[in-house]
C-alpha cells in the first residue's frame, strides 16, 4: 500500500491515506476490545514511539529482545491502519499493545465498558508542532509543510492530518476523573524522571517491576539506545515513503526545542489561541522541564 498523495477525511478529520483506508478507520469504531489490552494513545508526536517501547519493555521485565526484533508496528500496531486486524491476528501476545491517534468522541462507544488500559501520552503542544513539522519534511505520505509560520496556523486551526491537537488532548484528559483505567502521562515526566514514569506506567499496568528490571528499561528505552535501534527508528522504512536524508524520526528527543523555532510573535499568537481554546479546560500544564539538577517537579496533569 502506497497511496502516499491520499488524503482520507473520516468523521471531519484528514488521515493519511497512506496506511489508512476509510474501511480501516470504520473498523476501528467498531474495535472489540479485551479487558487484558493496553492501548497507548496520543496526537502524534507526543511520546508515541517511546511508549510503545517503555510498554514493551515492561511486559518483557526489561529484556530487550523483543524491542531489537520486532518493528514497534507489530507489536503496538495502530488501530486506525489496515494491517492492525491482521497483525492482531497473528500474534498470541498478552496482553495486547496497541496504539491509536483517534480522539475519546470516536472511540467512547467501543471503549464504553471495556476494562483496558489506556494510557494517554501528551506534550507540550509548542514541540508537538515542531517536531510534526520536521516530520512533514521527511514524510512523503504527508502534505507539504509549507513554511513554518503556515504549518503552525494550520496546527491551531486544528486542519494538519489526524485533527485538531486541543480537540485531541481535552477529549482525552476530559476522562482521567471517571475512567480508572486511563492513565495520563507526560513526555516532560519522561524526560526529567524516566525510571519513576517506567515504575508508574508498570504499576498502572499492575506489572510490578524489581530495581532490576526497572533499570534494565530505563537503559533500552533512553533518546540514543532508540535512535540506534532500527525497529523503531523507522529506518527500515524505504526513502519512497520516508525520506531519511531529510532528517531522522528520532530527532532530538528534547523538551522545550520549540525555543529555537518560534518567533515571539509566534509564540504571542500560541498563547493567545491557547488561553482561548483551553478555557475549559483545568488541568494544571507542567511543561517547562528544567536541569534535573533545578530539581523541578513534572505532576501528571
Ligand atoms: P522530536 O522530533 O522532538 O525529537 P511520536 O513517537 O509520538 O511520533 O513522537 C516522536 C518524538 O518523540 C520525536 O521528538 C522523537 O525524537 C521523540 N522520542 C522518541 N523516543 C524518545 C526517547 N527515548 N527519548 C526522548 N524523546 C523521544
Amino acid at each position: 500500500m502506497a497511496r502516499l498523495d491520499v488524503t482520507e477525511r473520516f468523521h471531519a478529520i484528514s488521515f493519511p491515506g497512506h496506511l489508512h483506508t476509510q474501511e480501516s478507520l470504520q473498523l476501528a469504531l467498531g474495535f472489540p476490545f479485551q479487558d487484558t489490552d493496553v492501548l497507548i494513545v496520543s496526537y502524534p508526536k507526543s511520546g508515541t514511539t517511546w511508549m510503545q517501547e517503555i510498554v514493551t519493555l515492561i511486559s518483557s521485565r526489561g529484556d530487550p529482545h523483543l524491542n531489537q526484533t520486532v518493528p514497534n508496528w507489530t507489536r503496538a500496531p495502530w488501530l486506525e491502519q489496515y494491517y492492525c486486524a491482521a497483525v492482531l491476528g497473528a500474534s498470541s501476545a498478552t496482553p495486547r499493545v496497541i496504539t491509536t491517534h483517534l480522539p475519546y468522541h470516536l472511540l467512547a462507544p467501543t471503549l464504553q465498558g471495556s476494562r483496558a488500559k489506556v494510557i494517554y501520552v501528551s506534550r507540550n503542544p509548542k514541540d508537538v508542532v515542531v517536531s510534526f513539522y520536521h516530520f512533514h519534511k521527511m514524510a512523503n505520505f504527508l502534505p507539504e509543510a509549507g513554511t513554518f509560520e503556515e504549518f503552525l496556523n494550520r496546527f491551531l486551526e486544528g486542519t494538519l492530518n489526524f485533527g485538531s491537537w486541543f480537540d485531541h488532548f481535552k477529549g482525552w484528559t476530559n476522562q482521567t476523573a471517571s475512567m480508572d483505567n486511563l492513565l495520563h502521562i507526560t513526555y516532560e515526566e519522561m524526560s526529567l524522571d524516566l525510571h519513576g514514569a517506567i515504575k508508574r506506567v508498570s504499576s498502572f499496568l499492575q506489572c510490578p517491576l524489581v530495581e532490576d528490571e526497572v533499570n534494565n528499561c530505563v537503559q533500552h528505552c533512553s533518546f540514543s539506545k532508540m535512535k540506534n535501534n532500527k525497529m523503531v527508528n523507522y529506518t527500515l522504512i524505504t526513502n519512497d515513503i520516508i525520506d531519511h536524508s531529510k532528517g531522522s524520526f528520532m530527532r532530538k528527543g528534547k523538551t522545550g526545542d520549540w525555543k529555537n523555532m518560534f518567533t515571539v510573535e509566534q509564540n504571542q499568537y500560541f498563547e493567545s489561541v491557547f488561553t482561548s481554546k483551553m478555557h475549559d479546560c483545568n488541568l494544571e500544564f507542567v511543561w517547562e522541564v528544567q536541569d534535573k539538577e533545578e530539581n523541578f517537579s513534572v505532576t501528571a496533569v
